[in-house]
């Protein structure tokens, strides 16, 4: 019997670019999270998976180590369930817009959560904008909720992957978000641990996600794939588009507001097309709708109001309140605003979505410190879309802030990041690849 690698010697030999069984990964990360391994050792461990890789027999330990660390629950008695991921992008409220149609179909949707990660934003923080709601229920209350009302969205918490828990705090104060390998364990960790039979990933590519191109994102998908197929889980996926920030808006409260306006009706239409595809996935990967049919019936669930009655049952069961669907006035706003304007007439060309979610963080919708509180409040709003057409002045962004000299620096930043072309731009396409 082989004996694995002390947490030294495994920091040691994967330094030189050594390969590391498994065994020694499994038993690195089991010390880690029983006190073993300290955090620096993690860290660093991190730090090395993000600058050569992880190879996929490390990635199925790390997965499997970061749900032993934890329960795992079983929602075979709930009848269709779904769970869907994005692997982080900046405006990405696709979950808030998701989650309601999805459970209006009949999908039990069981979802765990993240928080901000580098600079893109996390649907806990989205929804902790919301007055009241708890991200943090006991497990009991969480299958509780999924079946007396359709959906539940938490945290990880210290009984469902806690060993995510900690590791993704830690990953983003040490700048070490960036591997596919670590980004594939954390995910898949909750999902499996989770216990939804059907997932849905959205796996993001471009400026502003942790994949630069299609193809990346193709190979991260594929790995995600790969660490559910033991399970028996059903898993769909998407690559799209992070060119730009998805949506209207970047910063928590600001859009929870654009993922209200979709469930009304109205809304970016990219954000629309995203939710709307998302949930028909969840909807035919489990069942509750025949394959070629759930677009269809998505978009009923927003005709017809049931995908945003859904979302009022869904916050007020977590203690939120469920006007902010129907009264933007119910979310915390900013005192100050901004504009970052035009400088001519024109095409959008660029609005880089990493200096967005940047400047965004920077006024307090993120967390540069793994003490500071998040800014519901803050954020920017886009009144332009790459491929729109400007006038001189008008504005792009409007910045909301809560302090004029971060205003201000954002704006002058803002100014300089935007590209307005003088010959006519085309908007870059939203799923650039899936498993379909
Ligand atoms: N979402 C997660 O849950 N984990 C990551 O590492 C990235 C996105």
């Amino acid at each position: 019997m082989s004996v694995p690698l002390a947490p030294l010697e495994l920091l040691e030999r994967s330094r030189r670019g050594e390969t590391v069984d498994a065994e020694s990964v499994a038993y690195f990360v089991r010390n880690w999270f029983g006190g073993g391994a300290t955090d620096a050792q993690m860290a660093a461990w991190c730090m090395l998976a993000c600058l050569q890789g992880l190879d996929s027999a490390a990635v199925a330990a790390l997965t499997a180590e970061l749900i032993a660390t934890g329960d795992r629950l079983d929602l075979g008695s709930l009848g269709p369930t779904g769970d869907t991921h994005s692997t982080g992008g900046v405006g990405d409220t696709t979950t808030l817009v998701a989650v309601p149609i999805a459970a209006a179909l009949g999908v039990r949707v069981a979802k765990m959560s993240g928080r901000g990660l580098a600079h893109t934003g996390g649907t806990v923080d989205k929804l902790e904008a919301i007055p009241g709601y708890q991200a943090d229920l006991h497990l009991a209350d969480f299958v509780r909720q999924i079946k007396d009302v359709g959906c539940a969205v938490i945290s990880q918490t210290d009984r469902l992957t806690p060993g995510d828990k900690r590791l993704y705090a830690l990953r983003d104060q040490t700048a070490t978000v960036q591997s596919a390998g670590l980004i594939a364990a954390s995910i898949m960790s909750k999902k499996l641990a989770g216990g939804a039979s059907a997932i849905a990933l959205d796996v993001k590519c471009g400026d502003g996600a942790f994949f630069a191109t299609p193809e990346e994102a193709r190979h991260a998908a594929e790995l995600m794939v790969s660490l559910a197929e033991p399970w028996g889980r059903t898993v769909r996926w998407m690559a799209t588009d992070m060119s730009q920030p998805l949506g209207g808006a970047v910063g928590n409260a600001l859009e929870v507001r654009q993922a209200a306006a979709v469930l009304r009706g109205a809304g970016p239409p990219d954000l629309r097309e995203l939710g709307l595809r998302v949930a028909a996935e969840l909807a035919e990967a489990s069942g509750v709708a025949p394959v070629g049919d759930g677009l269809a019936r998505a978009e009923a669930t927003i005709i017809d109001g049931t995908a945003l009655a859904m979302a009022e049952r869904w916050v007020e069961a977590q203690g939120g309140e469920p006007a902010v669907w129907t009264d933007d006035d119910a979310l915390p706003s900013a005192p100050i605003r901004l504009d970052v304007v035009a400088p001519h007439d024109g095409w959008l060309a660029a609005l880089p979505a990493r200096a967005l979610g940047e400047a965004a963080r920077r006024l307090g919708a993120g967390r540069l410190h793994p003490s500071q509180n998040v800014d519901p409040a803050v954020g920017l709003e886009l009144r332009a879309k790459v491929g729109h057409a400007v006038t001189a002045g008008e504005p792009v962004i409007v910045v909301h802030a809560r302090d004029m000299a971060l205003a201000e620096a954002c704006v002058a930043n803002l100014a300089t990041r935007i590209v307005v072309s003088q010959t006519q731009v085309a908007a870059p396409p939203l799923i650039v690849a899936s498993d379909a």
